[in-house]
């Protein structure tokens, strides 16, 4: 920790502008894109890896979360990646405890109703890492649309000093959504769920024909005869994620769904 902060005090008092792109590991070509985009933009690129055990309400799913630390290393050189940043548990929570955070509907809806504790882990470790690394910019995808929308909330009301940048959500050649879980997908799982990506890509479509509530009713349905299980299914607010209140709002939805392909959880979303 001492280490990374010596490398880039001095890369700060050159005046070098620094860009943070935190990860969980399991680099896929989602993360590069990040890396792409931060490279593009700031002097210095860091990246984190950590798969931070408080965001996981589940620790099962934590014990099966990918590691791939070589095939890692490789994709950050490719990238060009300054500062590849490896958290341990020991340094990066000593004399910290997760803070709790609540934005009213934006911390408590969907991913917050359904995985206990987890913003609270995120938002934790989200902040240390700003706290250690002091990024001018910090990247982060838009396929964990209420996470992003979190962080942009949780950086200007405590004033954190960093620019987020969402960047899109990079896809297979069949839709899906890249994910570094997708790697647990049987290709029968996988073929069933590109109805999620299916209903997002479609969506504008959809609410041509049916009412918000009833587009949300189909989707559920079908995604359920795809063999699928999902944990949401809504058209909110794409700031506040609140719902909406009649289809008058559509201009500024999102569709964002939760649904597992077999054991695994998977998330998507879209502009309506
Ligand atoms: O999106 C992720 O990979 C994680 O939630 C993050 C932002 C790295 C915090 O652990």
């Amino acid at each position: 920790m001492a280490g990374l902060r010596h490398v880039l005090e001095s890369e700060i008092a050159s005046g070098k502008t620094i860009g943070l792109v935190p990860t969980m590991g399991a680099l896929h070509e989602g993360h590069a894109s990040l890396l792409k985009k931060a490279r593009g933009e700031v002097d210095v690129v860091v990246a984190s890896i950590y798969a931070n055990p408080t965001q996981f309400n589940n620790q099962d799913d934590l014990a099966k979360y990918p590691k791939t630390e070589s095939d890692d290393l490789l994709l950050l050189k490719r990238e060009q990646t300054d500062v590849a940043f490896f958290p341990q548990t020991a340094g990066i929570y000593h004399g910290l405890s997760t803070m709790p955070i609540n934005y009213g509907v934006l911390t408590e809806t969907l991913e917050g109703a359904h995985r206990s504790g987890h913003f609270d882990g995120m938002s934790t470790i989200v902040r240390r890492l700003f706290e250690l690394v002091a990024p001018h910019r910090a990247y982060f995808g838009e396929k964990d649309w209420q996470q992003l929308a979190i962080i942009n909330r949780m950086s200007s009301s405590e004033d954190l000093g960093v620019k987020i940048i969402g960047c899109e959500i990079l896809r297979e050649p069949s839709g899906l959504a890249l994910s570094s879980r997708n790697i647990h997908l049987s290709s029968q799982e996988k073929k069933a769920a590109l109805t999620i990506s299916k209903s997002v890509f479609d969506i504008k479509h959809r609410l041509t024909r049916k009412s918000l509530h009833d587009t949300e009713l189909e989707i559920t349905h079908e995604l359920k005869r795809a063999g699928l299980e999902p944990d949401y299914v809504k058209i909110v607010n794409a700031n506040t994620l609140e719902a909406l209140q009649s289809e008058t709002n559509l201009g500024q939805a999102r569709l964002l769904i939760a649904a597992y392909s077999g054991k695994t959880r998977l998330l998507d979303n879209g502009p309506v």
